[in-house]
């Protein structure tokens, strides 16, 4: 058992298709070290990904535990999609294989997940989305999550899903204007689907929303993909 009073030491990754990033937070989820980030391996198979974690972790000093988001479905520390990494982590125990990597208990979430629980305010049903080599996206209802709910794989307009059309390739081919101009319509579909008190957009591409946003509609900050590790060892 791991001692969740007093000062336990959470290491919290956030792996992303571009860059995996890292930082070591206190019993209240503040930062107690700055963030580090390496590249995503190319390719992003298990491997090669747990010795670019096992090496950040290296230069962050002491942790007690470990806190994973990760850009696919998971449950119960395992993975099961990984559309911008590589199909090896198809049904990829990568709680169990980074724990024996670096000694010290490891939870895993969506990595939507993770950044939602860093950024809710836990009243009313709030939607994240986030903005980066993928669309991810995570449902709370009064603080409660909803799962791995995957909205970027659904079809949203002209054939293509959330995620063709709004993900960093897709900004890079139509540059900010048009990305921005279909945002606002996500952001459209998303309230008549949802219904939501707060949307709140993250992710590294974040920045590059222009728009004028509804008063529901807040950008949060990217670190919050890895403050949210916090709440994994809130049980
Ligand atoms: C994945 C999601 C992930 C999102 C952002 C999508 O392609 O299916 O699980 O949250 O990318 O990384």
């Amino acid at each position: 058992m791991v001692e969740t009073t007093g000062s336990a030491r959470t290491l919290a990754v956030d792996i992303g298709g571009s860059g995996i990033k890292v930082i070591v937070l206190d019993e209240a989820g503040e930062p107690l070290t700055e963030r580090s980030r390496m590249e995503t391996p190319q390719p992003p198979k298990p491997d090669a990904v747990l010795a670019v974690i096992a090496q950040l972790a290296a230069g962050q000093g002491e942790f007690d535990r470990v806190s994973v988001g990760f850009p696919g479905v998971v449950r119960n520390g395992v993975t099961y999609t990984a559309v911008n990494l590589d199909p090896a982590w198809m049904e990829f125990d990568l709680a169990a294989a980074l724990q024996e990597r670096l000694g010290k208990p490891v939870r895993v979430a969506n990595d939507a997940d993770m950044q939602g629980m860093g950024a809710i305010a836990g009243n009313g049903v709030e939607l994240v989305v986030t903005l980066g080599t993928g669309f991810g996206s995570a449902l709370f209802v009064n603080g409660k999550l909803v799962p791995n709910l995957e909205m970027g794989h659904h079809p949203f307009r002209k054939g293509e899903t959330y995620e063709q059309q709004l993900r960093r390739t897709a900004l890079d081919d139509i540059g900010q204007k048009r990305w921005n101009r279909r945002l606002e319509k996500a952001i459209g579909t998303l309230g008549r689907l949802f219904n939501y008190d707060c949307l709140y957009i993250g992710g590294g591409e974040a920045k590059k929303v222009s728009l004028e946003l509804p008063a529901n509609v807040k950008i949060v900050p990217n670190i919050s993909g890895l403050l949210g590790g916090i709440a994994l060892w809130r049980d």
